[in-house]
């Protein structure tokens, strides 16, 4: 069973932002993926179809969590007694106890907004404003650097990486938005960016995007990347 956490006052001036919770790889077809956002757990999955559900990690019938169900391609199962969730609506479509009855609508899981662009999954808790410059503008041709939980609020975060020297990326940094640096040259072309999750209060996730066309040997630059940010997590850590 899992306790339902209200929101942090810090965490609720990003409630109505889209925020990227995990990797589109982190999500493959079957897979019950356990998020977290503003202190929200997140059971997180697709239906046959590929379609992206982000629902409250919650079995609205006695609160265990989902994640520990059953993927059944288009409903997801709850382990404790069996009630089935539809993909999309969340709403109760099977209760075992009762195999002949049609559940009424009111029970279902709740669902949160969700998108999935450019390799990352996005989710707001509530109904978001606009849809951010962090999802309209990653460069077309990027890859995905590792992600890394960092022991900080967002906002120790977010000033850190606005700080740091990331080689070989270089360049000028900037917050587009209050989630989300972006690295650019002097030339202006965009070398690298970093989204950031507010898991809980004082935890954090970050996601890099690094320019493909930056340097041209990807690889290296990428270890290099994951190893700087590696560093500065110790560093923020250490910090707070
Ligand atoms: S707790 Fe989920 S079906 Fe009972």
């Amino acid at each position: 069973m899992n306790d339902r956490v209200s929101m942090h006052p810090a965490l609720a001036a990003y409630r109505h932002r889209w925020i990227v919770i995990a990797r589109t790889a982190d999500v493959p077809a079957g897979h019950l993926f356990h998020g977290r956002l503003l202190g929200e757990e997140l059971a997180v999955w697709r239906n046959n179809a590929g379609h992206i559900n982000v629902w409250e990690n919650r079995c609205p019938h006695r609160g265990v969590r989902l994640t520990i169900g059953s993927h059944l391609g288009d409903q997801l199962q709850c382990r404790y007694h069996g009630w089935r969730y539809a993909t999309g609506s969340g709403g109760c479509v099977h209760i075992p106890a009762h195999p002949n009855e049609t559940p009424p609508a009111r029970i279902g899981v709740k669902v949160f907004r969700a998108l999935e662009r450019s390799g990352f999954i996005w989710a707001s808790t509530e109904e978001p404003s606009s849809e951010p410059a962090s999802i309209a503008h990653l460069p077309a041709d990027h890859h995905p650097l590792r992600s890394a939980i960092m022991r900080a609020p967002a906002e120790v975060v977010a000033a850190a990486l606005l700080r740091h020297a990331f080689a070989p990326a270089g360049g000028t940094a900037q917050r587009i938005d209050p989630l989300t640096v972006v690295v650019r040259h002097a030339t202006g072309q965009e070398t690298l960016r970093w989204l950031i999750q507010p898991s809980t209060v004082d935890t954090s996730i970050v996601y890099g995007v690094h320019a493909a066309t930056v340097g041209g040997a990807w690889l290296e630059a990428a270890q290099q990347l994951n190893a700087s940010l590696q560093s500065l997590r110790s560093t923020i850590e250490a910090q707070t």
